[in-house]
């Protein structure tokens, strides 16, 4: 079609969804850029513009409540009596098989824009081991690579980025000849996005011939697995199981035997781990049966009435935080993809920066100018059939690196002390004294590389590879 009928067709879209003004600079553009800025405006979806505008945009009105909302159950951390202690032997016995047999893959969402890290690169190249400074991208390669080693299977590594990083992340992995791991066994694919809207709705521009666009949410990653072919992939190579996990949690234990045995013992179609929250109004979603449904509640939607309600023990009723790990089986995002589904979006006000249409000056807004929309993947445990969760322990698998130090807890700072202590407790059961300074912390830097142990149980076989460790060393264990 001719630039001249595209610009029509484009031109009369634009009238009747009332976002006319995107091309208030097409006089002054190029032909190149008339083509982009045409390319962009096919592909959006009109049919959903209006609905997402009036439900997501316009409307101010809260989350809607469940009727019934109650406490799920969950599997602890450790096992509480003999049954269920026989019942993780099992789960980890087949965790380990199905490991073994190359039937779980890692999926790292990794298409986010870490704005509150303040990191100019894609996260997973940001550095945080204490002693050898690896990125978080080497530190779960190494992971994967040690899994491969131990259960004699090289594990296939899917990331998702999004096409704001996307060549970035592929040239780092290149750049550093995939931190060891084949090439083939790597799957980089992207996530779509969604466009930015002006807080009344109008799509902005962030260009003359650019609309404002953004990653559209964790969520994002159930389509972009299908649409990348990535499910096609695992499927022809026999990958039934999908651990997923988020780029800026260096404590995640990759494959765990455990979770993974308990999902399939259970016939989940969709797993989490979750962590007992650090108090009522702790900012991570919250586990809840929802009439009857398993749910995650952010934790700016779930009453203050139910987040303090406690038990009679005094324990909170709400008790489980969400930490976005999930084991998800590949046949439910087949599933899902093939129903044509749909979750529902949640709505971010943000600086964003934008054209303005009068002075077609670009502007970067002091304060929140605009909208964009995401959709999160625990919105599909509605959806699963089944769904179980595993309680963790936040020392041994939680250490979130979101935002610079001086914004909140979730730091990089924070995140290596945790790293360290998590190795000197390993360290410690196995026998080995940590030297500390007279307030109890830990005197000494820890480092321990996935090659050396991935897990606490692993340390038990290398005891003789330990050093003593004195007050101020730092130690690296490889
Ligand atoms: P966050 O919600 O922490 O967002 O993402 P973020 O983009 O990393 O950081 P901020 O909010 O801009 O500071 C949690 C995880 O989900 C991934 C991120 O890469 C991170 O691993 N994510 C987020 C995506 O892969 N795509 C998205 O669109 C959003």
């Amino acid at each position: 079609m001719k630039i001249e009928e595209r610009y029509e067709k484009c031109s009369r879209l634009l009238q009747e969804y009332k976002q006319k003004h995107l091309l208030t600079f097409w006089g002054q553009l190029d032909e190149g850029g008339k083509d982009n800025l045409l390319k962009q405006i096919e592909e959006l979806d009109f049919e959903s513009l209006d609905e997402k505008i009036h439900q997501y945009i316009k409307s101010s009105s809260a989350m809607k409540l469940p009727a019934k909302i109650e406490p799920v159950p969950e599997y602890p951390a450790l096992p509480q009596n003999a049954e269920q202690e026989k019942k993780y032997t099992e789960a980890k016995r087949l965790g380990s098989e199905l490991l073994s047999k190359g039937k779980v893959a890692a999926l790292v969402v990794a298409g986010g824009q870490g704005t509150r890290l303040g990191f100019d690169g894609p996260k997973g190249d940001f550095a945080i081991t204490p002693v050898k400074n690896k990125t978080l991208f080497q530190l779960f390669a190494e992971m994967i690579k040690a899994s491969g080693e131990k259960y004699g299977f090289e594990q296939r590594w899917y990331i998702m980025t999004s096409p704001l990083n996307h060549e970035q992340i592929q040239k780092i992995f290149k750049d550093n000849n995939f931190y060891g791991l084949k090439e083939r066994n790597i799957f980089i694919f992207q996530q779509g996005t969604e466009v930015n809207f002006s807080l009344d709705g109008k799509i902005l521009l962030e260009e003359k011939d650019t609309l404002a666009v953004s990653p559209d949410g964790h969520g994002g990653s159930l389509k972009a697995l299908h649409k990348s072919g990535a499910i096609a992939d695992m499927k022809a190579g026999g990958i039934e199981y999908i651990s997923y996990f988020q780029v800026d949690n260096p404590l995640i234990n990759i494959f765990d035997p455990l979770f993974i045995g308990l999902h399939v013992m259970n016939e989940s179609e969709m797993s989490s781990k979750a962590l007992t929250k650090a108090g009522p109004l702790e900012k991570v979603g919250n586990f809840c049966l929802a009439d009857g449904k398993m749910k995650i509640i952010e934790y700016s939607d779930l009453p203050a009435k139910l987040a303090e309600k406690k038990n009679s023990d005094g324990s909170l009723v709400f008790s489980l935080g969400s930490i976005a790990i999930h084991i998800i089986n590949r046949s439910f995002v087949e599933k899902l993809n093939a129903a044509g589904f749909a979750l529902p979006y949640h709505k971010a006000v943000k600086k964003i920066f934008y054209v303005d249409l009068q002075s077609g000056q670009k502007i970067e807004p002091e304060k929140p100018n605009g909208i964009k929309l995401e959709t999160f993947v625990f919105d599909a445990l509605p959806l699963a059939g089944k769904s179980i969760i595993l309680e963790t322990i936040r020392s041994e698998e939680f250490a979130p690196v979101k935002e610079d130090q001086s914004e909140g807890p979730d730091n990089p700072v924070v995140a290596k002390k945790m790293m360290i202590a998590r190795w000197a407790s390993w360290l410690a059961q196995a026998g080995v004294e940590i030297p500390k300074k007279p307030d109890g912390s830990i005197d000494c830097v820890i480092e321990i590389a996935p090659s050396f142990a991935i897990c606490r149980e692993d340390i038990e076989k290398r005891k003789d590879k330990i050093p003593q460790i004195k007050s101020g060393d730092v130690v690296y264990l490889e």
